[in-house]
């Protein structure tokens, strides 16, 4: 195996450099790119650097081999099944859903680049290393997206977004400034991700420089490259939706759900599928193309996603992949947020899937 982790050498690390190295093991034919060798080569590329974002992320990682580790024992384990306490959606919790947000509390808040946490289990952001001038980071996470779907062992995953603090707040926040920390649009985010916990457990996260996917390797405990600068096909052949809803759509998202199911986008005919955990339906449309919908609905008039820790992160992993994500006419990552926990509508895709929805409005 190519181990290339230490962060005091000279010269950039040139991934492409090690894949034309003959290899030295006839059962190792190419070279392994962990997530942490990944993150400190892209931290050379700016001088100065100092390794702190790094380490952030490295709570993340941390965070997701854990709720991984705690998902595939869940059908083993009394942790399956309800908590009993109704979260701020006044959805009830899943025990699952308690144990990450603690598991990502605790990642990340002993790390001192972190100023604030913003969860969608809890109902206000958590300010901590008030007064560090090193606390620089705000990071707001869905600690389990899908969770009603752990009782029958389908997918479910982690989102997060990683914003910079108000560099103008004093370095003593109070909840307001926290709050307006978090209360940041998507388009200040440097880097947003997410974790699916499917068959395997596969890491996605860009920091504005592509996308790029990581597979846990359960042997040696590494998330390693598996999908190299993700790019969303223009066109693909399958569009995800909860069609329960679609007659309550407003006229635009019916007009264009009409459009794809008659293969009238770009002459594809079209599958469906939806699997019900927002991360999953992304991440196959991220790697097969296509379109995922949750518009305004009868039950949820603002869609039912919310924005700041489950439509933003996803919003901005599309984009970089070279789709696009729409809230209505509006581009996702532009909206600014009012409240934490706000909705909105999303439909996010490729080119061609894009171009129509938008030609519907
Ligand atoms: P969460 O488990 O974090 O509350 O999110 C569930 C979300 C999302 O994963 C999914 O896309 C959506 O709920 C599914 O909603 P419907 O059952 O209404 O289709
Ligand atoms: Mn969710
Ligand atoms: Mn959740």
């Amino acid at each position: 195996m190519w181990e290339h982790t230490h962060t005091t050498e000279t010269t950039p690390f040139d991934w492409h450099r090690l894949k034309s190295v003959p290899p030295m093991n006839d059962f190792l034919d190419h070279p392994i790119l962990t997530v942490q060798q990944h993150i400190l080569r892209e931290q050379q590329k700016f001088p100065g650097s100092s390794g702190e974002f790094s380490f952030l992320l490295s709570g993340i990682t941390l965070a997701a081999k854990m709720i991984a580790a705690q998902v595939q024992r869940a059908g083993l384990t009394d942790i399956l099944g309800t908590h009993g306490d109704i979260n701020v959606q006044g959805e009830v919790q899943q025990k699952l859903d308690v144990y990450a947000n603690k598991v990502l509390l605790h990642c990340l808040r002993i790390r001192e680049s972190v100023a604030v946490l913003a969860s969608e289990e809890n109902e206000q952001p958590l300010t901590v290393h008030n007064g560090s001038p090193n606390a620089r980071y705000v990071v707001v996470f869905d600690p389990l997206d899908g969770s009603s779907n752990i009782d029958v062992a389908v997918s479910v995953g982690t989102t997060f977004c990683i914003l910079r603090r108000d560099p103008s707040s004093d370095q003593t926040s109070d909840e307001e400034e926290s709050l307006r920390d978090v209360l940041q649009p998507g388009t200040k985010i440097i880097a947003a991700g997410y974790v699916v916990y499917g068959s395997s457990t596969i890491l996605v996260y860009s920091a504005g420089n592509g996308v790029h996917g990581f597979t846990l390797d359960p042997a040696i405990g590494a998330f390693v490259m598996s999908h190299e600068n993700i790019r969303i096909p223009d066109q693909g052949k399958y569009y995800s939706v909860n069609e329960s809803h679609s007659d309550s759509f407003p006229p635009s998202d019916k007009q264009f759900l009409q459009q794809v199911r008659q293969g009238k986008v770009g002459n594809q005919i079209y599958a469906s599928r939806y699997v019900g955990s927002m991360v999953s339906d992304i991440h196959r449309t991220l790697l097969k193309g296509g379109v995922f919908m949750y518009p305004p609905t009868a039950s949820h008039s603002d869609g039912k996603l919310r924005l700041v820790y489950e439509a933003n992160p996803i919003a901005f992993l599309v984009e970089q992949a070279g789709g696009e994500a729409l809230s209505g006419k509006i581009r996702v990552l532009d909206i600014v947020p009012e409240s934490i926990h706000q909705r909105t509508p999303i439909v996010a895709g490729g080119k061609v899937e894009m171009e129509a929805y938008r030609a519907c409005w």
